[in-house]
């Protein structure tokens, strides 16, 4: 006997087409019923337009989280030894932080569990960039993640697909049908992962400016209140920070050449602004998992977090010493007058990046991690005609024209520097 459902989907949709609340019965029920197929596609399409163009009040937006955390398995902490504190950036161009970042959180004792994806489109994914390190493996089971973050403090494996399948479902279709800009929608995708994964702590990169997944300062703020309000409602002390990325973040955008740069902050060095977002949110990690008044970038200067990222690093087969993947082709652009680099945008060099091969344009196409770019400057250095302002690398030439033809009228010698605004513009707690 079929059991009885108890709502219908088309009445579920007209209240919300008519601007009306959802209980968390309807929406739990919703999310479950789509997730094992009985709500067709063609009627969560409309209910995701109903939301886009209506939105949902906060009880809606925590309603429709909980849902689906609820789809899927939920990962448990609690036998760990280390408290646990979690990073989630909405993503950028030449965004390597987590790299950087998890190994230096790990080093003052904290358990950083990194669930991440692989990049599409013009910014990158964490784990592309890793996978860059010859031997290394992102595919973990959960006892090998928990014996890890138990013995190291930080990992950063692939998400398995037991969490919160119904934000993949639900993705896939908000991809395909104009409703992916929804903040409702937007906020209960990345906190259902982020819920699921059961950590005690999480601290939001929320990235504003041409480069980033929502450009407009407004609405990436009003993007991480919701976040922010999601993770404390459910228990999760959540930070955002909105940074600023107008600029690619560093001098490098690729995979391979992320990892070297990552590399070159853990040994204390590397480009001020990839230092500063990482000391910035490692800080407000630390502080919520109740370790405040800590010198975090002692840590970078000391070594001890070089030596809990070589240690991450060969706990997944990766070799922390071996050479990384460097291209075959190489194209050089140089300055054509005297002047001051008055600004590089973000988007096109994330585009060009994605051209030459770092990035890929369908699901199943590999990432060619030697390919990417490499700036000598940052807005703000002088130059002479002729000195090199970026470098292009690839594997194919063919490929430099289209990356070029991305960067036109994408940087500038000018006068003097275009003010983008801080880098790091807010920080929301909650
Ligand atoms: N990232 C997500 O995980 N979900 C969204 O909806 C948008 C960005």
């Amino acid at each position: 006997m079929t059991a009885i459902e108890p709502f219908d989907a088309v009445d579920l949709i007209k209240i919300k087409r008519d601007g009306g609340e959802l209980s968390a019965a309807q929406i739990g029920w919703l999310v479950d019923a789509y997730t094992r197929g009985y709500v067709a596609d063609e009627q969560m399409s409309a209910m995701t337009m109903a939301i886009f163009l209506r939105g949902m009040v906060s009880t809606e937006i925590n309603d429709l989280t909980a849902a689906m955390v609820n789809s899927g398995e939920r990962l448990d902490f609690s036998g760990l030894s280390k408290v646990t504190t979690d990073k989630h950036s909405t993503g950028g161009v030449g965004d390597k932080i987590t790299l950087p970042l998890a190994p230096l959180v790990a080093s003052f004792g904290l358990a950083v569990p990194q669930l991440s994806g692989r990049g599409l489109g013009h910014t990158g994914g964490t784990l592309d960039k890793f996978e860059s390190i010859p031997g290394w493996r992102a595919d973990l089971s959960n006892a090998e993640m928990l014996a890890q973050l138990e013995k190291v403090g930080a990992v950063v494996c692939a998400a398995g697909s037991g969490l919160a399948p119904a934000d993949r479902k639900l993705y896939a279709l908000r991809d395909i049908t104009g409703t992916v800009e929804a903040i409702p929608l937007i906020a209960s995708s990345i906190m259902s992962k982020k819920l699921a994964e059961g950590t005690s702590s999480l601290v939001l990169d929320v990235k504003f400016g041409n480069g980033a997944f929502m450009s407009e300062f407004e609405r990436a703020k009003e993007l991480a209140n919701v976040l922010v309000r999601i993770g404390n409602d459910a228990g999760v002390a959540t930070r955002a920070v909105l940074t600023n990325m107008n600029t690619p973040l560093g001098l490098a955008i690729g995979n391979a050449n992320e990892v070297r740069e990552s590399v070159e902050v853990l040994a204390g060095g590397g480009p001020a602004d990839v230092v500063e977002v990482t000391v910035t949110l490692a800080e407000h990690m630390l502080e919520l998992a109740g370790m405040t008044g800590v010198d975090v970038g002692a840590n970078l200067d000391n070594g001890k977090a070089m030596d809990s990222w070589r240690s991450m690093v060969s706990a997944q087969g990766g070799d922390p010493d071996a050479a990384l993947p460097v291209a075959s082709e190489s194209h050089v652009v140089t300055a054509t007058r005297d002047g001051v680099v008055s600004r590089m945008d973000a988007l096109p060099f994330g585009i060009a990046a994605w051209r030459l091969g770092a990035g890929r344009a369908r699901k199943e196409d590999p990432v060619i991690h030697a390919a990417g770019i490499d700036l000598a400057v940052k807005p703000g250095a002088t130059v002479k005609k002729g000195d090199v302002v970026f470098t292009l690398s690839a594997n194919d030439s063919a490929r430099f024209d289209r990356a070029l033809e991305a960067l036109d009228g994408g940087w500038e010698i000018g006068e003097s520097v275009i003010d983008r605004g801080p880098l790091i513009a807010e920080v929301i707690t909650g």
